[in-house]
């Protein structure tokens, strides 16, 4: 059978508040390279079953490989989850209006505590991702530290707002030291109605799953 081939997708991004597009640029590029990546392994990982089995001598060579594709397959689409719920033009704050802010109330008690959490996770050193998911099953939402870009991902829940915090996606316009200053960018620049999107498509799913 013939390997998916995964496509790098467009994002119209450009002059965002406080992330350059210089930035920008550089992260579409790294973005790129996961694609490539997971591509690249997938058709490697096809080559050791196409006899039908893994052979015991090929195992340390497939074992790597398996490996690595967590990190590659992860970086792809958590990036593609990233520059999906950005825009020019972004308003701040959800609106009280939109779905996500009465799922962050319902979940957190009101917005600000949830707020208070997502960017607490955001600010946690080392190398990953904060990422707000929705558990489709009760609706509510909580908030994850990602290691790299496969440690800690809630198997099943939807992720629905998606911070980038490693340092390659605000070091042209941030010192290391500046990371809160690069997360009152990113909140400048949500685009909030992709993520009420994330929340209608995960309540479906929760509906089909009961
Ligand atoms: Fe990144």
């Amino acid at each position: 059978m013939a390997q998916h081939v995964y496509k790098a997708k467009q994002f119209p991004l450009s002059g965002l508040k406080g992330i350059s597009d210089r930035t920008l640029e550089m992260h579409f590029k790294l973005y790129e390279g996961y694609v490539k990546e997971t591509n690249r392994l997938t058709e490697e990982l096809a080559e050791f079953i196409r006899d039908g089995q893994v052979d015991q001598d090929e195992m340390p060579a497939y074992s790597e490989l398996k490996r690595r594709l967590g990190f590659e397959y992860n970086g792809m689409v958590l990036h593609e989850y990233y520059f999906g719920n950005l825009k020019k033009g972004g308003t701040g704050d959800a609106a009280h209006t939109s779905t996500f802010h009465r799922a962050a109330e319902q979940s957190f008690g009101n917005y600000a505590h949830w707020k208070a959490d997502f960017v607490g996770v955001g600010k946690m050193r080392g190398v990953g991702w904060a990422i707000c998911y929705q558990d489709p099953t009760t609706g509510r939402l909580s908030n994850h530290w990602i290691t790299l870009h496969e440690v800690g991902n809630v198997a099943g829940f939807e992720p629905v707002l998606v911070m980038d915090v490693w340092e390659h996606a605000f070091i042209l316009d941030y010192t290391p030291a500046e990371r809160p200053k690069y997360i009152e960018a990113f909140f400048a620049n949500i685009e909030w109605t992709a993520c009420d999107e994330r929340l209608r498509r995960s309540g479906a799913r929760g509906r089909a799953a009961a």
